[in-house]
């Protein structure tokens, strides 16, 4: 594959396979970059016979000598990525060139606890988040109280403002939900030692990354969630609180935004939902339990199943507009063999209304019916097939279908986990 950057973006609502299809493109990379969310993502690496499932560690790790970032517009939990590291080291992956942004936020314990509360309050409304205190931590960080992992590097000075946090905080747990608050002793006890042991990756990461594209290096930058999902552009409320689109790259790594350079979206042969939220789409019979068996659609962080839907050519034009897509990737194509006819929503009914472009407004959505297109399914199974021409005329068919719809080429296919079950269309991302 020949790319000099590349971004990484999911185009529905989290789950794309943005892990594997990062993996693939790694071995081109020099540097690989996260740049927003934190361990809310969950990405599935399949290398031969071993799983790996990553939260805050862009999926680039698992290939010797490669420099990983993780960048200032993430989120961190020391203890989730402490555990992450460990996991690696356990099973002989050591990541010698990883580097963590000093202007990066810390997930707290309070935040943990804080996410859990709001979710309870919000009876019958619920977003159904992780659960990971991503939400709590960035609203922090915009209300500009938050903990940076900077702040690491100088202990004294954060014990204060953490003395100065903990007491509004612990005002909100016992006067609002009646909860116990936190001890600025226990969060000295339990959460600073793993923290601390943060403190060797700690840099400027815009720094380093600016270095490296000076000196030519390759560079890919790996989303986590999706377009869907996004604090901006998604079903708000019923997202997450970070930017995963293209434009998150700039602010979320701290590169000049034509620094994105190839933007590909990645996108499931069908459509993935977990949480709560609209779905226009959702198929909630045996074709959607059969997809869920077929593609193991069970979370990767939480565990939880997925929803499923036909693939949502509304949504997925949208993606394409706000994230200036250059190609696509289409994944999980072996999970749709023995279907008899395969659906794409072309459009939304809204009333008497046709609908092309995805509505801000929930009322409005909640009351859109998608309109269909059906496809000629096929039976054979494709998850050992390497051609584009190799693929049953209805799966070529089905992929040309998706290119006519949204104007943007397919340049790879994923028919199956592992690095090998790859087609690639386009071989030249420059
Ligand atoms: P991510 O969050 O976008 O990285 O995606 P996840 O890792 O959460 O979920 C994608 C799941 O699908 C993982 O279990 C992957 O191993 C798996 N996967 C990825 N690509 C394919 C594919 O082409 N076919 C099949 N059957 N599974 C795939
Ligand atoms: P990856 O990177 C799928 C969903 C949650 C919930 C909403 C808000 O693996 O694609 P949050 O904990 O972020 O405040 O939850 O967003 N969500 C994801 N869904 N894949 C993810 O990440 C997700 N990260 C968050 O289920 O609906
Ligand atoms: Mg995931």
């Amino acid at each position: 594959m020949e790319y000099s950057m590349l971004t990484v973006v999911g185009s529905q609502w989290g789950d794309e396979g943005k892990g594997k299809i990062t993996d693939f493109l790694a071995e081109q990379a020099d540097v690989i970059v996260r740049y927003q969310g934190g361990p809310n993502a969950g990405h599935t690496v399949v290398v031969g016979e071993e799983i790996f499932k990553l939260h805050h560690l862009p999926s680039g790790i698992l290939y010797p000598g490669k420099t990983c970032l993780l960048g200032n517009g993430m989120v961190l939990d020391p203890v989730i990525l402490q555990s992450e590291l460990e996991n690696l080291k356990e099973r002989g992956v050591f990541p010698d060139k990883l580097f963590i942004s000093d202007r990066a936020h810390l997930i707290m314990p309070y935040h943990k606890k804080l996410d859990e509360l709001e979710e309870k309050a919000r009876s019958g409304r619920q977003i159904g988040t992780t659960g990971r205190g991503i939400g709590p931590a960035y609203v922090d960080k915009i209300s500009r109280q938050g903990l940076r992992s900077g702040d690491l590097q100088n202990e004294k000075e954060l014990i204060k403002k953490l003395d100065f946090i903990l007491r509004q905080k612990n005002e909100i747990f016992t006067r609002f939900y009646g909860e116990r608050g936190f001890s600025l002793e226990d969060l000295e006890k339990e959460y600073l030692p793993a923290a601390r042991k943060l403190l060797p990756y700690i840099t400027d990461t815009s720094v380093l990354l600016a270095e490296e594209i000076e000196g030519g290096s390759r560079i890919l930058f790996e989303g986590a969630q999706g377009t869907m999902l996004d604090i901006d552009f998604g079903t708000y409320p019923y997202v997450t609180s970070s930017n995963p689109v293209s434009g998150g790259v700039c602010i979320g790594a701290g590169v000049a935004p034509y620094r994105a350079g190839t933007i590909l979206g990645i996108t499931k042969a069908y459509t993935t939902r977990v949480g709560e939220g609209p779905f226009p789409t959702e198929l909630k019979d045996q074709i959607g339990d059969m997809l869920r068996e077929k593609g193991r659609e069970y979370g990767t962080t939480t565990g939880r199943p997925r929803r499923i839907g036909w693939l949502d050519g509304v949504a997925l034009r949208y993606a394409c507009r706000i994230n200036g897509f250059h190609y696509l990737a289409i994944t999980l194509f072996d999970v749709l063999s023995g279907l008899k006819t395969i659906k794409i929503a072309t459009a939304y009914r809204y009333g008497d209304r046709l609908l092309e472009h995805f509505p801000a407004s929930l009322h409005i959505l909640e009351k859109c019916d998608p309109v269909y297109m059906e496809l000629e399914g096929w039976e054979e199974d494709i998850s050992e097939v390497k051609e584009l021409h190799a693929l049953p005329i209805q799966a070529r068919n089905y992929i040309r279908t998706i290119e006519e719809l949204l104007k943007v080429k397919v340049a790879l296919v994923s028919v199956g986990p592992r690095r090998d079950q790859t087609i690639v269309l386009t071989n030249n991302f420059k």
